[in-house]
């Protein structure tokens, strides 16, 4: 898949890009107002203004949110649908300029905004499938025939990171979704971690057999951007897993159009993010699609 490309970092399950400085910025941006188009939604009587620094300058006022998830998903509601779909507009711009579109069939609607902070741990980090406890997405509810996409936007990515690890093979017991990520504590120790430096500006591109923990090492916030991908290809590993996130994926030409011709939307209000200690295989932020040229007719 990635022969032929400039491969920054490479390991049999993970290998990383440089992306073009004018894409990497425009998403930048795009996050930025989005982040910022969130605190003015919530904080009314506030005026929040984009700098080079804002995550450090309001910081207190963006963990005070309440659309983001134990596992740090910064979540779309629906006063801040429209800078939503700026930023997958300009994920689907960076994406295709790397060249890997051609190997896809689809992909995650939406894609996921991450915040981590070390400001946000204790018992957050024991809940069952806390991401800073080693796992695969499969654990988590995700086929195997699927890959994701990691991206560090903007922050503290040096301590705030994602370390890796990999294994020589992956007993077959254990390709499902589990209930609590410590069940995969006898595999992780078998397991080997990569020396991967993870730096804003590169993009992760990762198989869904590739150990991962979340690490919160500072205060200071990282952000970055995730969706997962479907290959064209497929491989007599690819059936193990959940189908239950299966809804939440739509063919790559209309991935593409979202921000463009489909809008993405989400009808909540910019409330409390509730959550119950069930464990569940579904996405924590489902969205819908419409498209906007019905909409003219
Ligand atoms: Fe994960």
């Amino acid at each position: 898949m990635t022969k032929g490309m400039s491969v920054k970092q490479s390991y049999s399950l993970l290998k990383s890009f440089q992306l073009n400085e004018l894409n990497f910025a425009r998403l930048q941006y795009s996050v930025t107002h989005f982040v910022i188009s969130t605190l003015q939604n919530y904080y009314t009587d506030r005026l929040f203004t984009p700098s080079k620094n804002f995550l450090e300058e309001y910081d207190d006022e963006i963990l005070g949110l309440p659309n983001i998830t134990p596992n740090g998903l910064f979540l779309p509601k629906k006063s801040t649908r429209n800078a939503f779909n700026d930023v997958h507009r300009a994920a689907a711009s960076m994406f295709n300029s790397t060249g890997l579109a051609k190997h896809f069939s689809s992909a995650h609607m939406p894609i996921s905004i991450r915040l981590i902070t070390n400001k946000r741990a204790g018992d957050l980090d024991a809940r069952p499938r806390s991401s800073t406890k080693l796992h695969t997405d499969i654990w988590a509810g995700e086929s195997a025939a699927t890959m994701m996409l990691f991206l560090p936007l903007m922050g503290d990515a040096a301590n705030n990171s994602i370390s890796f690890y990999e294994m020589d093979s992956f007993p077959v017991e254990l390709l499902r979704s589990l209930t609590d990520f410590k069940y995969g504590g006898e595999l992780a120790r078998k397991s080997c971690q990569l020396d991967v430096d993870f730096n804003i500006g590169e993009l992760y591109l990762a198989d869904s057999f590739i150990l991962h923990k979340t690490e919160k090492k500072s205060p200071k916030i990282r952000l970055s951007l995730e969706f997962r991908l479907v290959p064209k290809q497929v491989l007599a590993s690819d059936g193990y897993g959940s189908k239950a996130r299966e809804s939440d994926y739509v063919c790559l030409d209309k991935w593409f159009e979202i921000g463009e011709d489909l809008f993405v939307y989400n009808e909540l209000p910019l409330r409390d993010y509730s959550y119950s200690d069930k464990v569940i295989d579904k996405y924590a932020g489902s969205a819908k699609l419409i498209d906007l040229r019905l909409l003219d007719s």
